[in-house]
């Protein structure tokens, strides 16, 4: 049979973001801005820069921003290209063309397993990506890149991994997983947020994977698990049974996006790299940091 090639990607954005509240009540988390680039948009061209350009929102309420930013805004277009900015205005068209977006939409947030499920119809039995929102990575094409070079030499699901403090694994799915050849390694089993002492091992899931679709089957099959939703994870266990899945690990840093604090840091270690403002940032910060350790340091 012909090798079928990896060309969707599902992208999960149907989520309360209740880390967020109240700034998620009518604001998707996704369209929260690093610096002027909203989260969703370094995924999209993460995806884009691995050759995959059919991206499959699974949105719920709250999610209509999402698919204003990738669509084209005629007005916004004149008033620019009138008010004379062509750099921005370039930058907007691009924006509008990057991808072919399908939008389907999850009708009760019943988890991450349950989202990805609802992408099935967009789908269809090909072999897909899933890439979650929270997340951005350094290397991010990169490392698709060599998923992809993963999926296509043994036709299996392959997900990422990265090495987290122990104190974190609560924080993520975590997966045991045993070398058969140099960095090649096979998932030998998974746990959704586990306790350090139910935690087989530091590996967490980073939030790109790429599934055979025989993973719809498995969601199908899915009771609720952690939190009472059904879990991606669970799912994933249950096709371990059927099929081998591969395991990558992510090269390059890995930047969380998913709750306040890691955000924050997010935002600075952008900016401070930015040229345009990145200097400035920085003497505010030494001072704003002087400043408060004087404070600190008052009996
Ligand atoms: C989800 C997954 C988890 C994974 C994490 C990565 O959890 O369920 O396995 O490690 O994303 O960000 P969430 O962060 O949505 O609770």
């Amino acid at each position: 049979m012909e090798q079928r090639r990896v060309r969707k990607a599902v992208l999960p954005v149907a989520g309360w973001g209740t880390r967020f509240l109240p700034a998620t009540k009518a604001m998707p988390k996704e369209m929260f801005p690093i610096i002027d680039k909203p989260v969703i948009q370094f995924i999209v061209e993460e995806l884009l820069d691995a050759g995959v350009e059919n991206a499959i929102f699974v949105t719920g309420r709250h999610k209509r921003p999402i698919e204003h930013h990738f669509d084209i805004n005629t007005d916004l277009e004149r008033h620019l290209e009138e008010a004379g900015k062509e750099e921005i205005l370039e930058n907007i068209r691009e924006i509008s063309h990057m991808i072919n977006p399908i939008y389907v939409r999850q009708k009760q947030q019943l988890g991450l397993g349950h989202a990805v499920l609802t992408a099935e119809p967009a789908v269809g039995s090909e072999p897909f990506i899933v890439s979650l929102g929270d997340i951005i990575l350094e290397k991010g094409s990169e490392n698709i890149k060599k998923m992809l070079s993963l999926y296509n030499r043994f036709e299996r699901s392959v997900i990422a991994l990265f090495e987290v403090p122990e104190e974190e694994v609560g924080k993520y799915g975590i997966a045991k997983v045993r070398e058969i050849e140099d960095d090649v390694l096979l998932i030998e089993d998974l746990v959704e947020k586990p306790s350090p002492e139910e935690a087989p091992s530091n590996l967490a899931i980073v939030g790109r994977y790429i599934f055979t679709p025989r993973i719809f089957h498995k969601l199908r099959d899915t009771k609720p698990g952690k939190g009472g939703e059904i879990q991606l994870t669970d799912a994933m266990k249950l096709l371990l049974e059927e099929e081998a899945i591969y395991a990558y690990r992510i090269e390059g840093k890995v930047y969380d996006t998913g709750n306040p604090l890691d955000y924050l840091k997010t935002v600075f270690e952008f900016a401070l790299r930015r040229e345009d403002i990145g200097e400035e940032l920085l003497s505010f910060m030494t001072r704003l940091i002087s400043k408060q350790s004087q404070l600190i340091d008052k009996p």
